[in-house]
């Protein structure tokens, strides 16, 4: 069963929430002292829980919430002077506007609002709970590190297939288009992903997309995949960049 409720001994505040956010959702409201074990309400679904500073999203493997993970990490790695391959290939200069068209929890979009002054980044996410996720964690959640506060203001998240929204866009909308669909292979031992898989959505990214994308990019559009994917033997890039280690390559696509 697929439900709202809140953590324990809620306020009346996460009571109002939980049943705007039900309402929203068009799912029940359960309120927390009408149960004990939250997980054999769930079953094989999964519910969202309303606590005091963000909204999760529990089964019975676990829990999905938001946190900026891998940015602070590569945004660190860049400050030392370490290469980044992705903020490499943007290659940024302040002012864009990027359309992110698999936001996931954001990790990237965090990373790549960092880099900038004036633009902004518009994030897609198909998957509703990761959306809901994200899009209260975007609004509520507080970094010790003022950087990731102001990348955060820079972004705008959609619950929308990347399709549907690309159509609705006009030529050369965006500076660069980013898309990193999930791996045909996927890469276990990232733990920051490991949460998200289960309600992830798995679309296959197709040339006509990418065609799409290059439509809506001004500049470029960059694509993420695992080497042994097939992504890059699909579709034709001016070049891939990556880390042999990691396996994670992206290709960009320069707009002539
Ligand atoms: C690999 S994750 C992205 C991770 C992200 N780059 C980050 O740093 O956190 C891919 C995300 O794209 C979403 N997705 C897949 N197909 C989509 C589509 N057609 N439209 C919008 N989102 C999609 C998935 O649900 C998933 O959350």
């Amino acid at each position: 069963m697929i439900f709202v409720t809140t953590s324990h001994k809620p306020t009346k505040e996460q009571v109002l929430r939980a049943k705007e956010l039900a309402r929203e959702l068009n799912l029940p409201y359960i309120s927390r002292r009408s149960f004990r074990d939250l997980l054999k309400i769930v079953g094989n679904d999964y519910c969202y829980v309303v606590e005091s500073d963000r909204i999760a999203v529990k089964y019975q493997g676990g829990s999905l919430f938001f946190h900026p993970s891998t940015a602070k990490v590569r945004m660190r790695n860049v400050k030392k002077g370490l290469k980044d391959h992705l903020i490499e290939c943007l290659q940024l200069a302040g002012d864009e506007w990027i359309l992110d068209t698999t936001f996931g929890l954001g990790a990237e979009a965090i990373l790549m609002a960092g880099f900038l002054k004036d633009g902004k980044v518009v994030g897609l996410e198909a998957s509703t709970p990761i959306y809901i996720v994200v899009r209260e964690g975007l609004k509520n959640y507080r970094d010790k590190e003022d950087w990731v506060n102001n990348a955060m203001r820079r972004i705008e998240i959609l619950n929308i297939d990347f399709r549907r929204y690309l159509v609705s866009c006009p030529d050369d909308s965006f500076d660069i288009v980013y898309c990193d669909p999930m791996f045909e292979n996927p890469v276990y031992e990232s733990s920051s992903m490991n949460p998200l898989r289960p309600f992830a959505v798995y679309d296959t990214v197709t040339y006509e997309d990418v065609q799409e994308m290059l439509r809506v990019a001004r500049r470029k559009v960059v694509l993420k995949a695992h080497a042994l994917d097939s992504l890059f033997d699909r579709i034709r890039v001016d070049r891939i960049t990556g880390s042999k280690k990691s396996q994670v390559l992206y290709g960009v696509i320069e707009k002539r």
